[in-house]
């Protein structure tokens, strides 16, 4: 077997091990400590960069990192995490700026009643309405069942599903009292021993960053709890378009991100029902909404049309889903309704937004606007609606900006126009006023845009003014970098 070695990960103080050749990025990976990888890393982004101690315990720096880091870095021994590899024991020091976090709060605000009207229903059936075993042998006890539960229900009740089935194959399926979980267009899709009438629905909102899961309660249409955390497959890129390159690059790339992002749900799905003292067997469907490519890729459809003209979907209807084909933690049977997609980049979140906001019943024009890792924007009324999208969260939070960086401490946040001096100022988030800006973050762009048009340095058409203070040119002359902050 391959030598381990230690690696421990600080500010946390936390160990890992792992084999030789293990990138730090994995190696963080295997307990699971978050870390920014935007470009999903391919050494490009230079935003998974960490401190190594020693240096010689790690392979040689590759190109990207010569590319990426400054000398003075090199000595303070920066390394990308995914591109140095471990070949000893090593301490890992992570800048907070770097770290990402596995929580996500945001999301988790929603509670209260809505409108309700689910497609699930649970039946109980007394002992005595059950057929009775002959020598242990029962002869066609489904349609007994399906027979006894459609006079109870006073509607026609059927069973196909097979997880149903084997569910009532058991001997113990007759025992005592049961309760059937009957989906409307697909029939029984659970038996479940007891009486057990608690029924709850779990509307899931796969995000390119954040998954959300709310648990709702179908007898009064009240979510109940709701649990949010970072989207794993974030590790392999912070956009659709880095998860769509990891399934085109890699064989496992499409069996990896959808393996990790079901296990997402299942652990949101987890935490849920614990905070409410209920347990998985009690929810009876799922809704699940995403873009079209996080969509895809929960279903197991591979993404590769998004990425490439004309940006087509395999699927643009809805589909009932059983939870067993796709990995969900539920009785094996139970629905999960994959809401229906608009186009490539307008998928089913924005279908899920339409639906609560009803824009479609005014005569007033709406606009509708979510803003995530992708933007999307439906405008209109009555009379019809139009939808699009557009990059938005790494546009914003430095993704493709060497100096760019989230809204953490030692972010610049605010730019604006000294009229004294007529050059920039800029403030810095964090609790000590005096702390040193380390990059920019997405305000912070957007005003430094703003005041870089008014002093003349930006022209109209986006290029950087030559001869202007803080412009830097290249050998040609051309203006290539604006020093903000000297
Ligand atoms: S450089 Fe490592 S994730 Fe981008």
């Amino acid at each position: 077997m391959a030598e381990h070695y230690k690696i421990t990960f600080e500010p946390m103080g936390v160990q890992a091990k792992a084999p030789a050749g293990t990138s730090i990025y994995e190696a963080a990976g295997i307990i699971n400590i978050p870390l920014r990888a935007d470009c999903g890393g391919k050494g490009l982004c230079g935003k998974c960069r960490v401190i190594v101690d020693p240096p010689h315990n790690l392979s040689a720096l590759t190109e990207s990192e010569l590319g990426i880091f400054s000398p003075d870095e090199i000595k303070r021994s920066y390394r990308l995490a995914c591109q140095a590899q471990i070949q000893g024991d090593v301490t890992i020091t992570i800048p907070e700026q770097m770290a990402d976090s596995r929580e996500a709060r945001g999301k988790t605000g929603l509670r209260g009643k809505y409108p309700f009207d689910p497609m699930v229903e649970r039946i109980g059936l007394q002992k005595d309405e059950l057929p009775e075993p002959k020598d242990g042998i029962l002869a066609d006890g489904a349609s007994w069942v399906a027979e006894r539960a459609t006079r109870v229900a006073g509607h026609e009740v059927f069973i196909e599903d097979l997880g149903a089935l084997r569910q009532l194959s058991r001997p113990e399926a007759y025992e005592g009292e049961i309760t059937l979980v009957n989906h409307l267009k697909r029939g029984i899709t659970a038996v479940i021993p007891g009486n057990k009438s608690r029924s709850l629905g779990l509307a899931v909102d796969v995000g390119t960053t954040t998954l959300a899961a709310y648990l709702c309660d179908f007898h009064t249409g009240e979510v109940i709890a709701s649990s949010a955390s970072v989207n794993p497959q974030r590790r392999y890129g912070e956009d659709v378009i880095s998860r769509i390159a990891m399934t085109d690059n890699r064989e496992d790339g499409l069996a990896i991100l959808q393996q990790i992002v079901v296990e997402g749900i299942n652990y949101l799905l987890g935490r849920c029902v614990e905070e409410v003292g209920a347990s998985a067997e009690d929810i009876d469907e799922v809704t699940l909404v995403g873009n079209t490519t996080m969509e895809q890729i929960f279903i197991g459809f591979h993404p590769h049309g998004l990425g490439v003209w004309p940006y087509l979907p395999v699927l643009s209807s809805p589909r009932d889903l059983r939870a067993e084909e796709v990995g969900l933690n539920l009785n094996p049977g139970t629905n999960v309704y994959l809401f229906p997609v608009i186009s490539g980049f307008v998928g089913g979140d924005t279908v899920g937004a339409i639906l609560a906001e009803k824009p479609f019943l005014r005569d007033e024009m709406c606009l509708i606007v979510d803003i995530g890792t992708n933007g999307e924007l439906v405008l209109g009324n009555r009379d019809g609606l139009w939808a699009t999208s557009c990059a938005t969260g790494p546009a914003l939070e430095g993704a493709q900006i060497s100096c760019g960086m989230r809204a953490v401490s030692g972010a610049i946040h605010k730019v604006e126009l000294d009229s004294r001096t007529g050059g920039p100022t800029w403030s810095v988030l964090g609790d000590d006023e005096n702390i040193p800006p380390v990059g920019i973050c997405g305000s912070g762009l957007i005003d430094a845009i703003a005041v870089m048009r008014k002093m003349g340095v930006l022209l109209p058409n986006g290029r950087l003014k030559e001869g202007m203070p803080g412009v830097i040119c290249d050998e040609n002359g051309v203006g290539r970098e604006y020093v903000l902050v000297p």
